[in-house]
C-alpha cells in the first residue's frame, strides 16, 4: 500500500483480532484497537508503534453496551482519525443453550456481533465511499456455512454477518469498497477459554486447527483482492464445500455430527 491508511480493529486485545493489528501494523497502516482489555490494548499499540513506527491510538470499551460504537464514532472525530479499513472481530460464543441463557447474556452476543458490527459499517461507508477506497472484514465462522448447532444462537448470529459482507460487498464495489465474511475454523485463541470449552477443544484434531495469525493473513489479503469470501485452510474448504451441497432435510443430523461441544 502506498498511502497510509488507517485500520479499526474490535477485538484486538486477543487472537485473530490482535494477529490482524500485527498484520496490519506490518503493512504501515496506523491502528484504532478497540476491546475490553485496556492494558492489553495499550501493550499491542506500544510496542507496534515501536516496531513499525505507524501511529497506535486504542479505544476501552465494552461493545455489549448499546452505546460503544456511538462512542467509537466521537472518539473518531476527536482524534481526527480517517477508517479506511474496518475489521469488525470482537465475538465470542457460550458453552450453554439457547434456553439456558439469560436474554442478558443472549442480547448482548446480539449487541456485539450484529448490532455493533452493522453500526460500526454504516458509520465508516459514507467517508469510504465518498474518497472511493475502503475495505471491511466482518469476522463470521465456518460455522456460518454449515448446519446450524443445536441450541447455539452464534450460528445464527454468524450467518448474518455472512450475508451482511456480501450484500454490502454487491452494493459497494462500484463505490471502491470491498467487503469480506471471513469464515475461520477452529484457530488457537481465547475464544475456547472464554466460552468453557477449552478441554473438548483439546480432543480436536490438530488438523482442523489454524493458527490465528494464518487467519488474519487470509482475510486481509481477501478484502485487498476483493474476495467476498474467505474460508481460510483447505480442512475447513473442504467441510464447507462438501456440507453445502447437501438436501436442508439432512442438515439436523449432519448438524448434531459436527458439534463437538455438544454431551
Ligand atoms: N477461535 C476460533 O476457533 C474461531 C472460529 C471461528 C470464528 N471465530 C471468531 O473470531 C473472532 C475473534 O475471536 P478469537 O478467536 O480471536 O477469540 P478471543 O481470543 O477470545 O478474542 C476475542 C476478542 O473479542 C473481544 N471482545 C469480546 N467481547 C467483547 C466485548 N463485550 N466488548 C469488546 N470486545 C470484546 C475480546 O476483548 P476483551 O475481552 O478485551 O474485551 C478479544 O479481543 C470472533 O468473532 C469469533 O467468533 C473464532
Amino acid at each position: 500500500m502506498t498511502t497510509t491508511r488507517t485500520v479499526l480493529i474490535t477485538g484486538a486485545s486477543a487472537g485473530i483480532g490482535a494477529a490482524f493489528a500485527r498484520h496490519a501494523a506490518s503493512e504501515g497502516c496506523d491502528l484504532l484497537l478497540v476491546a475490553r482489555r485496556e492494558t492489553r490494548l495499550r501493550d499491542l499499540a506500544d510496542d507496534l508503534s515501536r516496531t513499525h513506527g505507524i501511529r497506535s491510538e486504542i479505544f476501552a470499551v465494552d461493545l455489549a453496551d448499546p452505546d460503544a460504537p456511538g462512542k467509537i464514532v466521537d472518539f473518531v472525530a476527536a482524534n481526527d482519525l480517517t477508517i479506511d479499513v474496518l475489521i469488525n472481530n470482537a465475538g465470542l460464543s457460550r458453552n450453554t443453550t439457547f434456553a439456558d441463557t439469560s436474554w442478558s447474556d443472549l442480547g448482548a452476543e446480539i449487541q456485539i456481533m450484529v448490532t455493533a458490527i452493522t453500526e460500526l459499517a454504516s458509520s465508516v461507508i459514507p467517508g469510504m465511499r465518498q474518497r472511493r477506497w475502503g475495505r471491511i472484514i466482518n469476522v463470521s465462522s465456518i460455522a456460518a456455512l454449515l448446519p446450524p448447532a443445536p441450541g447455539l444462537l452464534y450460528t445464527a448470529i454468524k450467518r448474518y454477518g455472512f450475508d451482511l459482507s456480501q450484500s454490502l460487498d454487491m452494493e459497494l464495489k462500484p463505490h471502491g469498497i470491498h467487503v469480506t465474511a471471513l469464515c475461520p475454523g477452529f484457530t488457537h485463541t481465547e475464544f475456547h477459554d472464554v466460552m468453557g470449552t477449552r478441554e473438548a477443544a483439546q480432543d480436536i484434531p490438530a488438523f482442523l486447527w489454524s493458527k490465528p495469525e494464518t487467519v488474519a493473513r487470509a482475510g486481509w489479503k481477501a478484502v485487498m483482492a476483493g474476495n467476498p469470501i474467505c474460508v481460510p485452510g483447505i480442512a475447513n474448504k473442504i467441510l464447507a464445500a462438501t456440507t453445502r451441497p447437501v438436501p436442508l432435510r439432512f442438515h439436523p443430523r449432519l448438524a448434531k455430527a459436527f458439534d463437538p461441544f455438544q454431551p
